[in-house]
C-alpha cells in the first residue's frame, strides 16, 4: 500500500458525474471534539483516508471506543487519558487537535509536538497562546507539549498571525473555550467552512458558540457537554479537484454532493480561466467555453482562493495559454510541485512567493514525486494532459486526503491505474 504507484495515461477526455466525499478536514476536528464527552458521539460522512485513521488511532490509544460502519464512525471516550504518544502523532500534523478538547475536559493534554513538513515550518505558537490566555501553562518536555490548568478562564483572544488567521488553531482554542468558565471572544478567527462546521457539531453537543464564519467567534462556556449526531460537510477542496480535472480534459463533469457557495472562490476563477460553470442546490458542472485564459491568483485565508487548491490550478495553467502568475500567501514555501512540473515540459518560474508560468502547448509524460497531499493530486492533474504515461510515486500522500482518487477518476473516464508495490 504505502508505495503504490498511480499511472496517468495522457489524452482521455472526462465526462459524466462524481460524488464528493465528506471534508477530510473537517472530519479530523470533529472526531477530536468527542473526546469532549463521555458519551456517545456519531459522525456520518466521514471519508475513507489514512489520516482519518491515524486520528481514530490516537483516539483509541486515549481510551475511547471507536467503531466505524463504512462512513459512520461512533466514538465513545467515557474515561480518558491525556497523553497522546509520539508514534502516532508524528504520523500527522493534525493530531495536534486533540490539545484542545482534552485541555477543556480534563484540563491537561500532553502532545507530542509537531515538526516541520514539506509545505514548511508549521508552528503551533498561536494555538498555545490562545490556551494561555484562557488561564492554561504551556511546558515543552522531551519532544512533547504539555498544556496544563487549574481552571479555564473566558477571556479575549486575537489569533491574528503572520499570514492572517489560523484554522486548527481557531478549533483547538474553540473545542478548549467551550468547558471554560465564562466567555470566550476569539478574534481574527478562521473563517473557513470547516470551522463552522465544527462549531455546529459542538453546538449539537450542548456548546454556546456565535458567528462561526466570520472573524470574531463568541463562545459562552458551560459546564457539560453531551453526546451528538453529525455529518460531515462535503470536501470542497476534493470538489475543487475534480472541477480542475474537468477544466484540464473534461467535456462536462458534474460534481454530486458538493455546496456550492463553499467553492466560490474557486469557480470564479474556473470562470475567468475561460470555462462555463453551472450550480444547482448540490451539484457543479464544468464544461469548456471557448478557450483557456491565463490568471493572477493569489491564496488567502476564506473566502479567498485557498492555498489546499493552489497546486491544482498550477496543472490547469500550466498549459494555459498566455502568462499565468500564482502567489501563494499562505505557506511561501509550498511549491514543491513545480519542480516536478518543470519535469514534465511546464515553463514556470517562481520569485519569492510568487510563480510565473508560460503556458506550453503541451506537457510530457514523465515520473514525477510527490512532496505533498494537494502536490500529487496536481502531478495526477498534470498526467492527465500529458502526452504519454505519467507515474507519479509516493501514492500515500494522496491516500491522506483524497478517498479512492483513481476509481473516481477512471468513472469519468481518466486511464489510470494503481500500482501495487
Ligand atoms: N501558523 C502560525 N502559527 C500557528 C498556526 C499557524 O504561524 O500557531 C501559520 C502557518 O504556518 C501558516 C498559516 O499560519 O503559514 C496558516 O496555517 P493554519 O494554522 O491555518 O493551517 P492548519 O490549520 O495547520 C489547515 C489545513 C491545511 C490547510 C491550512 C490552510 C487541516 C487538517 N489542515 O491547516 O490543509 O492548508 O489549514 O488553509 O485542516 C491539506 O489538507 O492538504 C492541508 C495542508
Amino acid at each position: 500500500m504505502a508505495m503504490d504507484k498511480i499511472l496517468v495515461h495522457g489524452g482521455a477526455t472526462l465526462q459524466g458525474s462524481v460524488r464528493i466525499s465528506g471534508s477530510k478536514n473537517s472530519a479530523l476536528p470533529i472526531l477530536a471534539a468527542a473526546l469532549l464527552t463521555r458519551e456517545p458521539c456519531i459522525i456520518h460522512h466521514v471519508p475513507d483516508l489514512s489520516d482519518i485513521n491515524y486520528m481514530l488511532q490516537i483516539l483509541s490509544q486515549l481510551g475511547a471506543e471507536v467503531e466505524r460502519a463504512s462512513g459512520t464512525v461512533t466514538i465513545k471516550a467515557e474515561n480518558i487519558k491525556t497523553h497522546a504518544p509520539y508514534d502516532i502523532v508524528r504520523k500527522m500534523r493534525a493530531s495536534v487537535c486533540v490539545l484542545g478538547p482534552l485541555l477543556g475536559r480534563e484540563k491537561e493534554a500532553t502532545v507530542a509536538l509537531p515538526g516541520g513538513c514539506v509545505i514548511g515550518d508549521r508552528p503551533i505558537d498561536l494555538h498555545l497562546k490562545g490556551f494561555e490566555a484562557l488561564g492554561a501553562k504551556v511546558r515543552v518536555v522531551g519532544g512533547d507539549v504539555k498544556v496544563f490548568a487549574a481552571e479555564l478562564r473566558g477571556t479575549s483572544i486575537s489569533l491574528r498571525g503572520k499570514y492572517g488567521s489560523t484554522v486548527l488553531g481557531t478549533d483547538n482554542v474553540m473545542m478548549a473555550a467551550v468547558l471554560a468558565e465564562g466567555t470566550t471572544v476569539i478574534e481574527a478567527a478562521a473563517a473557513e467552512p470547516e470551522v463552522v462546521d465544527l462549531a455546529n457539531f459542538l453546538n449539537a453537543m450542548g456548546a454556546r458558540i456565535e458567528g462561526a464564519g466570520t472573524r470574531r467567534i463568541i463562545i459562552e462556556g458551560v459546564s457539560e457537554l453531551h453526546g451528538a449526531e453529525h455529518e460531515v460537510i462535503p470536501d470542497r477542496i476534493e470538489a475543487g479537484t475534480f472541477l480542475v480535472a474537468g477544466a484540464i480534459c473534461g467535456q462536462g463533469v458534474t460534481l454530486r454532493n458538493v455546496k456550492p457557495s463553499h467553492l466560490e472562490s474557486i469557480t470564479e476563477r474556473l470562470k475567468m480561466a475561460g470555462f462555463h460553470l453551472e450550480n444547482t442546490e448540490k451539484t457543479i458542472t464544468i464544461k469548456p467555453n471557448g478557450g483557456a485564459k491565463p490568471l493572477e491568483l493569489t491564496t488567502e485565508p476564506y473566502p479567498g482562493f485557498p492555498t489546499d487548491m493552489q497546486a491544482q490550478m498550477c496543472a490547469l495553467l500550466a498549459t494555459s495559454p498566455g502568462i499565468s502568475t500564482v502567489t501563494e500567501n499562505i505557506f511561501p514555501q509550498r511549491f514543491m510541485h513545480l519542480s516536478e512540473m518543470k519535469r514534465m515540459g511546464a515553463d514556470i518560474k517562481i520569485e519569492g512567493s510568487t510563480a510565473i508560468i508560460q503556458g506550453v502547448e503541451k506537457l510530457s509524460a514523465a515520473p514525477v514525486m510527490a512532496s505533498d497531499l494537494r502536490a500529487s493530486a496536481a502531478l495526477v492533474l498534470a498526467g492527465l494532459k500529458a502526452e504519454g504515461v505519467t507515474e507519479i510515486n509516493r501514492v500515500y500522500h494522496i491516500d491522506r486526503g483524497y478517498e479512492h482518487i483513481d476509481e473516481k477518476l477512471a468513472e469519468l473516464g481518466a486511464r489510470i491505474e494503481r500500482v501495487k508495490v
